[in-house]
């Protein structure tokens, strides 16, 4: 089989990554998906790096076995876990994260350079996006936040209650002078209304799923992987590691549009 035709694996500790799941078949709508949600291990974000890096390669296992012509790790924490070592590891295709991508999306958008970063505990606790950002930008200002109850809210479906409201609020406490907000954890698209109805209007709201998305499709043209339009990309599969029934209900606020429950599989870690 030409490798073209084969599916993109992408992962995520559970729902976050179907946000960049559907920038990615937005930007490439004749490929075919695989999606793995490590759902019986969420969240990753509360977790040690060596940890999230283990969990990352035994996801990143799990889809190699399946056959895919790339990887996509839907996840700031396990990117900044274990990126360069999946890169390592799996030399044959290419591996891409979401934190460059995120990085260089934020870069864009800021025009005073004062940036804030809400992300997981483990994420902000790397400072990764303080040094991508710094080298790009040295005289930026970067405050960040850990924001670990988003991820809580989020698998919940309560992106848009009075709860999250007062978390939001919580969280924004120290948002002052920032002209851009950067969604560094896959799981906080979702909560973009909110988010700008409590920011002043100028503010930017950025993430990185159609930064990735674009930085997937440069790769695969590059190396001549782009599935053809005749090949009209089959059925996305999802895999999760606990839960399907869960996993479908709530899953359409993130990928926007439903998944038919024939469409997961629950999977062994
Ligand atoms: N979606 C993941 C991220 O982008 C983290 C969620 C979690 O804590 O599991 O970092």
């Amino acid at each position: 089989m030409n490798n073209s035709r084969l599916p993109i694996g992408v992962f995520d500790s559970g729902m976050g990554g179907l946000t960049v799941l559907r920038s990615l078949k937005s930007v490439l709508p004749n490929e075919s998906f695989i999606y793995l949600g490590d759902t019986a291990r969420l969240p990753y974000g509360t977790k040690s790096p060596e940890t999230v890096k283990q969990y990352a390669l035994q996801m990143a296992r799990v889809l190699v076995e399946r056959q895919i012509k790339a990887l996509v790790i839907a996840c700031n924490t396990a990117t900044t876990a274990a990126l360069p070592h999946l890169q390592q590891l799996l030399p044959d295709i290419p591996v891409l994260g979401v934190v460059g991508p995120g990085a260089d999306a934020v870069i864009a958008a800021t025009s005073n350079q004062r940036i804030m970063v809400f992300a997981t505990e483990t994420t902000i606790a790397s400072e990764v996006y303080q040094r991508i950002i710094l080298e790009k930008l040295p005289n930026a200002v970067i405050h960040t936040q850990a924001c670990s109850l988003l991820v809580a809210l989020a698998e919940e479906g309560m992106q848009d209650n009075a709860i999250a409201h007062e978390v939001l609020r919580h969280y924004l406490d120290n948002f002052h002078q920032q002209d851009t907000l950067l969604l560094g954890c896959t799981h906080f698209p979702v909560f973009k209304p909110l988010l700008k109805k409590l920011l002043p209007a100028d503010v930017r709201i950025v993430d990185s799923a159609d930064a990735t998305a674009k930085a997937l499709h440069a790769k695969l043209s590059e190396l001549n992987l782009l599935a053809d339009v005749m090949d009209q990309g089959s059925a996305t599969r999802y895999l999760v590691t606990d839960s399907a029934i869960r996993f479908q209900k709530v899953s359409a606020i993130f990928l926007g549009e439903s998944i038919s429950p024939s469409a997961i599989e629950v999977i062994d870690g």
